[in-house]
């Protein structure tokens, strides 16, 4: 009996956990789905939205901004990352990416992987529909083998021009 209390127990606190977990994923999704509004892409047409979760629970939302000039253009998770880092935050939870597919899951550009990478391999990014059904994914996984800033710091070799 005091067993099966105790199980009872950890069930609902999991539960919670769980509960707790999926209501901040989705009102960061709804973020990101806001974001998409404000997205500026006369070129490609493709709205992209984001929302950047910091570890104290500020939200910093992005969107793409392209350019005539088109190699200029900036996505939305750019955007909303250089808010963030531009107002004095680094240290991110979550990030969730939106776009108008209702087929597949918006999935981050190389150099948007990269970007998040700066900033550690360990945190997570929800992979989005416009139906809010989403895909949890953490950074390390979008960009496995990675380069990062700590590898600036490793001992190099002293030989210049060996070869
Ligand atoms: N784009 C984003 O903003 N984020 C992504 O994850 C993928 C692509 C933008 C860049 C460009 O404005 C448009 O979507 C088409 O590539």
């Amino acid at each position: 009996m005091g067993d099966l209390q105790i199980i009872d127990e950890v069930g609902h606190d999991a539960a919670d956990r769980l509960n707790g977990h999926l209501a901040e994923v989705k009102e960061l999704i709804g973020r990101s789905l806001e974001a998409k509004k404000f997205a500026y892409c006369p070129y490609s047409k493709f709205r992209v939205g984001a929302a950047l979760l910091t570890h104290d629970g500020t939200v910093f939302t992005g969107c793409n901004v392209e350019n005539a000039c088109f190699c200029l253009g900036i996505c939305a998770e750019r955007t909303a990352i250089s808010k963030a880092v531009s107002e004095g935050y680094r240290d991110f939870k979550a990030i969730a990416i939106s776009s108008d597919m209702c087929e597949q899951f918006i999935s981050p550009c190389g150099g948007c992987r990269q970007f998040m990478r700066e900033f550690g391999a360990n945190w997570d990014v929800y992979l989005s529909k416009p139906d809010g059904s989403h895909v949890e994914m953490r950074v390390g996984d979008l960009l496995p083998a990675s380069f990062g800033p700590e590898d600036l710091k490793v001992k190099k070799s002293n030989i210049m021009n060996e070869f």
